[in-house]
């Protein structure tokens, strides 16, 4: 019992030694329903508020409770701020409703919380990862719009990269970006015409092939920073390409449990799961 007990302790100490921070950033398809205000994140519930999972677009788990509580290799505190219906900027892409907090909220939230390091919050950029899912609801509400949809990414990426130029001088050393998705092949899109996905589609990838040169460049510019670029336009291809091979119901603009979509426009619990893998073997234990 002593033994036991001595070894309890013993994988304590490892364990808040271990102890990794994650500042999460983005929209519905990451949200949980964080309160800053709210119980802080914690070994009872490392997403700290609402109850583990807290309310999600899944229907259930997404890929942020599955990486911060089940695929982890160390306690991971996350501070989701994540906001359902988020765009980069309110002042670019007007969100569905004016209450929702835009990717340029959600930093503000962190820079005078945890950013702040209070005590309750002793995070080092070392041991904390900073992710950014953003764009769908920008491109979602802006690709059928007159204008040069390329010089619009340009906008819009610039603002992301101001935030994320903010993390980094508050200390954020280790990014996760995550990609739009292909959010044209939804069921909610699936009803329209097929020239609208098409040109989803296209705004999409124009869009994607930018993020991906700013953060080369963003990383190519910053001394120290580990980026990490989780392509989910290409995971969502491969298994909407395979469904019944992935397990799902292969009907692709049914949605509920079974299959891909948990409703008409968010990937369901199953989805989810499949996502936190290729995440957690993308950051191959380097951090969470
Ligand atoms: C993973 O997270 C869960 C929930 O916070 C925790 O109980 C578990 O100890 C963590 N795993 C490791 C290896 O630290
Ligand atoms: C696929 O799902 C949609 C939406 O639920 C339904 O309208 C359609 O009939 C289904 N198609 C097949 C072949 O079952």
């Amino acid at each position: 019992m002593l033994r036991a007990s001595l070894l309890a302790s013993a994988l304590c100490a490892a364990s808040a030694m271990g102890q990794t921070y994650w500042f999460s950033f983005g929209d519905s398809y990451t949200q949980t329903w964080f309160d800053p205000a709210g119980a802080l994140p914690s070994a009872a519930n490392p997403i700290g508020n609402p109850p583990f999972p807290g309310w999600t677009a899944a229907g259930g788990e997404n890929w942020l409770t599955y990486l911060t509580a089940h695929l982890n290799t160390s306690l991971v505190l996350t501070y989701n701020y994540a906001y359902g219906g988020a765009t980069t900027d309110a002042a670019l892409v007007a969100p569905y409703e004016a209450s929702v907090l835009s990717f340029v909220d959600q930093v503000g939230e962190f820079a005078t919380g945890a950013g702040q390091r209070p005590p309750e919050t002793p995070w080092e950029g070392a041991r904390a990862l900073f992710s950014v899912w953003i764009g769908v609801n920008d491109i979602g509400n802006s690709y059928y719009l007159d204008g040069d949809r390329g010089e619009f990414s340009d906008t819009l990426l610039a603002r992301d990269y101001e935030m994320v130029e903010k993390l980094y001088e508050s200390g954020a050393r280790n990014f996760l970006f995550l990609n739009v998705p292909a959010i044209e092949r939804s069921p909610l899109m699936l009803a329209q015409d097929e020239s609208a996905r098409t040109l989803e589609a296209a705004v999409i990838a124009a869009h994607n092939e930018k993020l991906a040169a700013r953060v080369a460049a963003f990383a190519a510019e910053h001394e120290g920073v580990t980026t990490w670029v989780w392509d989910a336009y290409a995971v969502f291809s491969e298994v909407l390409d395979d469904l019944e091979g992935f397990g799902f119901n292969g009907n692709a603009s049914g949605y509920g449990e079974g299959y891909f979509w948990g409703n008409d426009y968010h990937p369901g619990e199953g989805a989810n799961k499949i996502f936190a893998e290729r995440i957690a073997d993308l950051l191959d234990g380097a951090i969470l």
